[in-house]
C-alpha cells in the first residue's frame, strides 16, 4: 500500500545554528514517541543545510529532501543546483512546482515537467505540488487548474516513473494563511487527482501514489485531514519549524 508521508518544508527560514538546533530537537522528540511504522518523515531544509541535516541521518527517523532543483542537467547556470548534485548527496526526495516558485519565479508547468524529468533520471522522487489560487476556487475552477498542472507536469511519464512520484495538493489560499481546506475539500480534490492518475495509468498505479495535503496543516487539524481515505499525509510549512508540532503532526496517523 502507499506510504504515509509527513514532509517538512522549511522554505527560506533559519540560520545554520537554528537549523542544527531544530533537527536535534526533532530527533529528541522522535525518540520519545512511537510513530506508525508506515509513516515516513522527510525534512526539506534549504540547500546549504542539506548535508548537516543528512548527517543526523538515520533513515529510521527521517529522510532528507531538497526544496527545488534545476531544470537543466549541468553547466553554466550560476546559482542553480542540479539533480545529479542532489543524487551525489544521496537525497531521496525533492519538492517541485511549489506555488511560491510558480508565483515568484515564474515556474510554468513545462518547467515543472523538466525538473521532474531531471529528478527521475537521477533516482530522486519528486514531490510535485499543485493547487489553485483563491480566485480560481471562487470561480469554481479548482478542478480544471489542478488537472492542468497534473497533466502537463506529469502525464508524459511512463507508469513505472509515475510510481516514484509523490503529489502534494496545496490550495494556495491555505498556504501560510492559517486557513485550512476542510477535510471534505481536501478529500474531494485528492480523490479527483487519484481518479486522473487511474484514468491515465490504471488503478494499481493510482492506489500506490501518495497524495499529500499542504496548507496550514498543524497538530490541531492533522488528524481530521489524514483520516480521509485519499489523504496520505502532509507537506508542512510553518509547523515544520517547531519540533513539537512537526512530530505531533506525524503522530496524527
Ligand atoms: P504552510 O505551508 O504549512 O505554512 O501553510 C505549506 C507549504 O507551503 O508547503
Amino acid at each position: 500500500m502507499r506510504k504515509h508521508i509527513v514532509a517538512g518544508n522549511w522554505k527560506m527560514n533559519l540560520t545554520f545554528s537554528e537549523a542544527d538546533e531544530l533537527v536535534g530537537a526533532i530527533m529528541d522528540k522522535l525518540e520519545q514517541v512511537t510513530l506508525d511504522p508506515d509513516t515516513r518523515m522527510i525534512i526539506c531544509p534549504p540547500f546549504p543545510y542539506l548535508e548537516m541535516v543528512s548527517d543526523y541521518g538515520d533513515d529510521s527517523y527521517f529522510t532528507v529532501g531538497a526544496q527545488n532543483v534545476s531544470d537543466q542537467e549541468k553547466g553554466a547556470y550560476t546559482g542553480e543546483v542540479s539533480a545529479a548534485m542532489l543524487e551525489s548527496m544521496e537525497l531521496d526526495y525533492c519538492i517541485v512546482g511549489h506555488s511560491e516558485r510558480r508565483a515568484y519565479y515564474h515556474e510554468t508547468d513545462a518547467i515543472v515537467a523538466a525538473k521532474v524529468n531531471q529528478l527521475l533520471a537521477h533516482n530522486i522522487s519528486p514531490i510535485v505540488c499543485c493547487g489553485e489560487v483563491l480566485e480560481e476556487r471562487e470561480a469554481e475552477r479548482q478542478f480544471e487548474v489542478v488537472k492542468r498542472q497534473v497533466v502537463e507536469g506529469l502525464f508524459h511519464l511512463t507508469a513505472e516513473q509515475m510510481g516514484n512520484v509523490v503529489i502534494a495538493y496545496e490550495p494556495v489560499w491555505a498556504i501560510g494563511t492559517g486557513k485550512t481546506a476542510t477535510p471534505q475539500q481536501a478529500q474531494e480534490m485528492h480523490a479527483f487527482i487519484r481518479s486522473l492518475i487511474a484514468e491515465k495509468y490504471g488503478k494499481e498505479v493510482a492506489d500506490e501514489t501518495s497524495i499529500l495535503y499542504g496548507g496550514s496543516c498543524k497538530p490541531s487539524n492533522a488528524k481530521e485531514l489524514f483520516a480521509n481515505p485519499d489523504v496520505d499525509g502532509g507537506l508542512i510549512g510553518g509547523a515544520s519549524l517547531k519540533a513539537d508540532d512537526f512530530v505531533a503532526i506525524a503522530e496524527a496517523f
